[in-house]
């Protein structure tokens, strides 16, 4: 074997190691148990002793120049963690595509509620699930023992209620719906307000197709001297446009809510019949979307406002129902049961 030749050779090869594989076939080539480098030595014995020494010498720096090829490729190939690159990754073949989150649908309708408002000169507030009695009740002119409580049946926190707690805000619940913010919000500022506040509300309903739980709603309210029930109407058939489109008919019915007086439920017409009559109405043409009614003085007594000064109107409304009426869902439990199925399409 010729030292001179497996050394051009050796250039030759090293310049076409392209990737961790070929310097592996390389290192195999060379160094391996019967590579060329073993296939020297192993002919040692029929070298001329006078020829040994220097052959002997060759050989080591034909290895070394070997082991240095071989060290350099490896750190072009590696990254300085050590980790390795593979440069015969194919650039071109189509990635390993990855799921992207989105927006939950009751997000998205919430979203979408509260920027309708926004652009009417609304602003946004927030407050905590877990409530006193005083501003889930009493402060909203619903007296203790009255039967107006049964209509908002409510969870309480047994255990946070063991310990003596100032007896005016009575115990913790779960807030069973979003309008103790006007207390929490009245009572921080003055008039004028207006002021939306969405979140989640508790009661315990069995859980079926169009009751759960825990759900979503939000609160509206605009106080300052001199708001009329004109005024709720005006905003209410504003945002009902914006939301259900131009063509929505809508209608206020005479109802009761011990915090406002007088109080009005709103219906607009059917989206899925347009009124003629349906299954999702009930046969009736019209859909139940929202509660509403001019703020009760009570309430404003509650909060230390002069009822004789202002005057100024609420309405609440359910964000989950709002959203099935808009996608044609059928079930509540559908929000809430993270099927990616379901999720993906919105
Ligand atoms: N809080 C009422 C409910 O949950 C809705 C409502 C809010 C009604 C504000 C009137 C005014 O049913």
């Amino acid at each position: 074997m010729d030292i001179e030749l497996i050394e051009k050779e050796l250039d030759s090869e090293a310049q076409n190691i392209n990737s961790l594989a070929s310097l592996e076939e390389f290192r195999v080539k060379y160094l391996g148990r019967k590579g060329v480098v073993a296939q020297l030595t192993g002919s040692f014995p029929s070298i001329e002793p006078a020829r040994r020494s220097e052959f002997g010498r060759r050989v080591n720096e034909l290895k070394n120049k070997i082991s240095a090829i071989i060290n350099q490729k490896e750190n072009i190939f590696s990254d300085s963690c050590g980790v390795q690159q593979f440069s015969d990754t194919v650039l071109d073949l189509p990635g390993i595509a990855q799921d992207i989150g989105r927006v939950h649908p009751l997000t998205k309708v919430s979203k979408e509620i509260c920027s309708i408002f926004k652009a009417m000169g609304f602003s946004i507030a927030e407050g905590p699930e877990v409530e006193t009695e005083f501003n889930n009740f009493t402060g909203l002119n619903i007296p203790l023992e009255h039967p107006s409580r049964d209509a908002f049946d409510t969870f309480y926190l047994d255990s946070l209620n063991q310990e003596v707690r100032n007896p005016k805000e009575g115990k913790l619940l779960l807030r069973s719906h979003t309008s103790p913010a006007q207390i929490r919000v009245m009572k921080s500022r003055k008039p004028p307000l207006a002021v939306i506040v969405p979140g989640k509300v508790y009661r315990p309903d069995a859980t079926d197709a169009s009751h759960s739980s825990m759900f979503h709603q939000i609160e509206g309210f605009m106080i300052d001297t001199n708001i009329k029930f004109s005024d709720l109407k005006g905003v209410l058939e504003a945002f009902a446009k914006a939301i259900f489109g131009k063509d929505i008919k809508m209608r206020f019915r005479p109802h009761f809510f011990p915090f406002t007086e007088p109080s009005a439920e709103m219906d607009i017409s059917c989206i899925m019949c347009k009124g003629k009559g349906c299954s999702s109405c009930g046969k009736k043409g019209w859909l139940e979307i929202l509660g509403s009614g001019m703020i009760h003085p009570n309430v404003f007594k509650h909060v230390g406002y002069d009822p004789k000064e202002y005057t100024g109107f609420a309405f609440g409304m359910g964000v989950d129902r709002i959203a099935m009426l808009k996608y044609g869902i059928n079930d509540i439990r559908l929000f809430f049961e993270n099927d990616l199925r379901f999720l993906e399409q919105f």
